[in-house]
């Protein structure tokens, strides 16, 4: 992924058409649905208009200062002619005439796109209720049938080409939901559900970000987003919705038995066994996410380990408290942790 420089280097160094640092998973500028679009041309038309505003004024600047420099003093001007007086009332009527129309423009411009964002047609979206938590995601599926609902943790598919409808909550402080290629931010406001709709148009990896200072771990509130074809969509939601897989080994057998006997199972559901806590993320499918920690680590197994055994070193501040585990245990933990794709 590529991080955006100072924009005053960008000008700089790089002409924005087609370049790559307006470009990756995680940016308004390189739009992957109608609303981004809409947001990323809005962006691109300030950005050219007041750059050629910008440049104008420079202009007259300089060539004030060169003529300021070139010229001498003349006599001050005590009967000053009425054909210079009404010629510098002119350019200064129309200057201000071309201010206040720049200026329409842009809020034209600002309430045309700001329409547009709301003009999604819902009636065939996905349904996630998503949540924010001090510091991580959960996300819900929703469905008319009871059995088909869906609960997974920082990390959401949505198919290609049709709307997901988003409904956003908090149970603790005010997160802000932010998925930049393909929509602006919606706050998420305890006590008071919001909404927001969006599309992804063509196939791709996102990022989604909490966008609102929520403590000491804000920064690490990410989530991954996957646009995907319908058919590539509708098999991760069956995948999704099996219950975890069986332990196959003796060793992947004595990590459950430890994951339900610790304190693992006070916080973490893992569907099809007895772990139903709904602290901490769902981790019924763990090793199918590629991030952990709300996208802060790779989801290895050295990573996961680590989490395990510290997660206070990691993200300090998280709910998950350190678990002393004898080096067997972690190992049989980590296998079967792993086995749960
Ligand atoms: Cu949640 Cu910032």
């Amino acid at each position: 992924m590529k991080f955006p420089l100072p924009g005053i280097l960008l000008i700089a160094t790089e002409a924005p058409t087609g370049s790559s640092w307006c470009s990756g998973a995680q940016s308004s500028l390189d739009p992957a649905g109608p609303q981004s679009q809409q947001i990323s041309n809005l962006w691109w038309n300030y950005f050219y208009i007041c750059a050629a505003v910008y440049g104008i004024v420079l202009l007259v600047l300089l060539t004030a200062l060169v003529f300021r420099a070139t010229h001498s003093l003349s006599a001050p001007i005590t009967r000053p002619s009425t054909f210079w007086e009404s010629l510098r009332a002119w350019i200064v009527g129309g200057l201000l005439t071309a201010t206040t129309t720049i200026l329409f423009v842009l809020l034209i411009g600002d309430h045309v796109a700001g329409r547009a964002l709301h003009r999604l047609k819902s009636d065939s979206a996905v349904k996630i209720r998503a949540t924010g938590h001090q510091w991580w995601w959960e996300f819900r599926y929703e469905d008319p049938e009871p059995s088909n609902e869906l609960i997974t943790a920082n990390e959401i598919h949505v198919p290609v080409g049709r709307p997901v409808d988003f409904e956003l909550e908090s149970p603790d402080v005010i997160h802000s939901f932010w998925i930049p290629n393909l929509h602006g931010k919606r706050d998420m406001i305890p006590g008071h559900k919001t909404h927001t709709i969006m599309q992804a148009d063509r196939p791709g990896t996102f990022w989604g970000q909490c966008a609102e200072f929520c403590g000491y771990q804000h920064a690490k509130m990410r989530f991954v987003v996957v646009a995907e074809p319908e058919p590539d969509f509708q098999k991760w939601l069956a995948a999704q919705r099996r219950p975890a897989a069986e332990p196959q080994s003796e060793s992947e057998r004595q990590g459950r038995d430890i994951f339900m006997s610790r304190s693992c199972i006070m916080c973490h559901t893992i569907q099809g066994t007895m772990a139903g806590g709904m602290i901490g993320p769902e981790l019924t499918h763990l090793a199918s996410r590629p991030k952990l920690a709300a996208g802060s680590l790779p989801n290895t197994r050295g990573y996961l380990g680590g989490w395990i055994t510290d997660p206070q070193q990691i993200k300090p501040g998280v709910r998950m408290p350190p678990n002393a585990l004898a080096p067997g245990e972690l190992q049989a933990l980590l296998d079967y942790l792993q086995s749960l794709k």
